[in-house]
């Protein structure tokens, strides 16, 4: 178990600390100042097959299924491709249509996980052309594909995935940038999108260090049965993987929303026993949320919010805490960050096992 006075320590908390380092391993001469681009040659891809890509489809199990939806925004805005994520466990069950013109996109930390790898075998066995997001040099899924980005976050032993998690989201900057530059976006875009990720591994450094500060509120969360984390559009990927990091290891029902949704149903459950973690960054949809986080309050529901600086939440009653801005379409990450901690931090203070959850595996190998 864990030093709880301390609440540090372990497999988890290491690979929280490393991930700065892992940012700055992911992007190590990726990137390119001068045409405002990534270089990715591990895809095998050449400029005219970029060109053809019609649409992108990401497979992932897991953490890696919703940083999946992350990179398909990540995609769709800087490269304009239509971009989604399926969970790789459900895909080829439904005997999936696959298309030459889309590029398949499989991510995997293990590069082992049985239902992403059967996904990328159904791709390949039907002439399709998929490209791996892996960590693991050498594993299973990477031998399969036809090409990939390796993520260099370094050995990750806790079963919530961290630092990979966040070198995922980074390949995914690094496959959008590129897919984006090949078609048309343009070069001052393309320096703007290369400079925030230049910047983030220090911002990732900045937002750890608000981790003595997030310990309250996550022992607070940790005396509740039952939570929401709720966000919109960027915010919605975060929030899932907020509610599937804080489920995994804490063992309290954590159930992640639209926040544009809470009123078609689960507002109903919202009361003073049931908390919710709100993403709010500053963007097109701050000032619904901000009218979200009041329909909550209303009705009781204690609210942590993770936000940016500046934005104005009004006379809502919660506990709010500030992540540095990147570009808005690098957001996810840094807004993903503190929801780790408040998961790491309930479950130390829970006397959990957090680094081997119960019931889960690392890597799961067969079906
Ligand atoms: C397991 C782990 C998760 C992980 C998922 C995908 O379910 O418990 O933490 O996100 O597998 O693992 P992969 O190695 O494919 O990224």
């Amino acid at each position: 178990a864990y030093d709880v006075e301390h609440g540090e320590g372990g497999h988890m908390w290491r690979e929280m600390q490393d991930q700065s380092a892992a940012a700055e391993r992911v992007l190590r001469g990726r990137l390119d100042e001068r045409f405002g681009t990534a270089h990715l040659g591990g895809l095998n891809m050449d400029a005219r097959e970029t060109r053809a890509i019609r649409r992108v489809k990401i497979l992932g199990c897991g953490s890696a299924y919703y940083v999946g939806q992350m990179g398909a925004s990540l995609i769709e805005e800087l490269a304009r491709i239509p971009a989604d994520a399926e969970a790789a466990s459900e895909f080829r069950y439904r005997d999936p249509v696959i298309e030459p013109d889309t590029l398949y996109v499989a991510v995997s930390q293990s590069g082992e996980t049985i239902d992403t790898l059967l996904a990328v075998q159904e791709v390949r066995r039907k002439g399709g052309r998929v490209v791996g997001l892996v960590n693991v040099v050498g594993s299973a899924i990477a031998r399969e594909v036809d090409g990939g980005i390796y993520l260099h976050a370094g050995p990750e032993v806790a079963v919530a995935s961290t630092k990979a998690l966040t070198t995922m989201f980074l390949a995914f900057s690094l496959l959008a940038l590129q897919l984006g530059r090949v078609r048309d976006l343009s070069i001052s875009d393309g320096k703007r999108i290369v400079a925030a990720l230049q910047a983030l591994p220090d911002q990732v450094e900045e937002v750890m260090s608000l981790s003595d500060s997030l310990v309250e509120v996550a022992e607070q969360l940790a005396a509740a049965d039952s939570l929401f984390f709720v966000g919109r559009v960027r915010g919605f990927p975060v929030a899932r993987e907020g509610a599937q990091k804080f489920k995994e290891i804490t063992y309290r029902h954590a159930e992640a929303y639209q926040t544009s949704e809470l009123k078609h149903g689960p507002l109903a459950l919202i009361s003073a026993a049931v908390p919710t973690v709100a993403i709010v960054p500053q963007d097109e949809l701050t000032d619904r949320n901000v009218g979200a986080l009041h329909e909550i309050a209303a009705r009781g529901g204690p609210l942590v919010v993770v936000t940016h600086p500046g934005v104005d939440l009004g006379d809502v009653p919660c506990r709010r805490f500030d992540v540095p801005r990147s570009e808005r379409e690098l957001d996810p990450i840094l807004l993903t960050l503190p929801l780790q901690l408040l998961a790491y931090h309930a479950a130390s203070h829970l006397g959990l096992d957090v680094d081997k959850p119960r019931n889960l595996a690392k890597s799961v190998t067969v079906e």
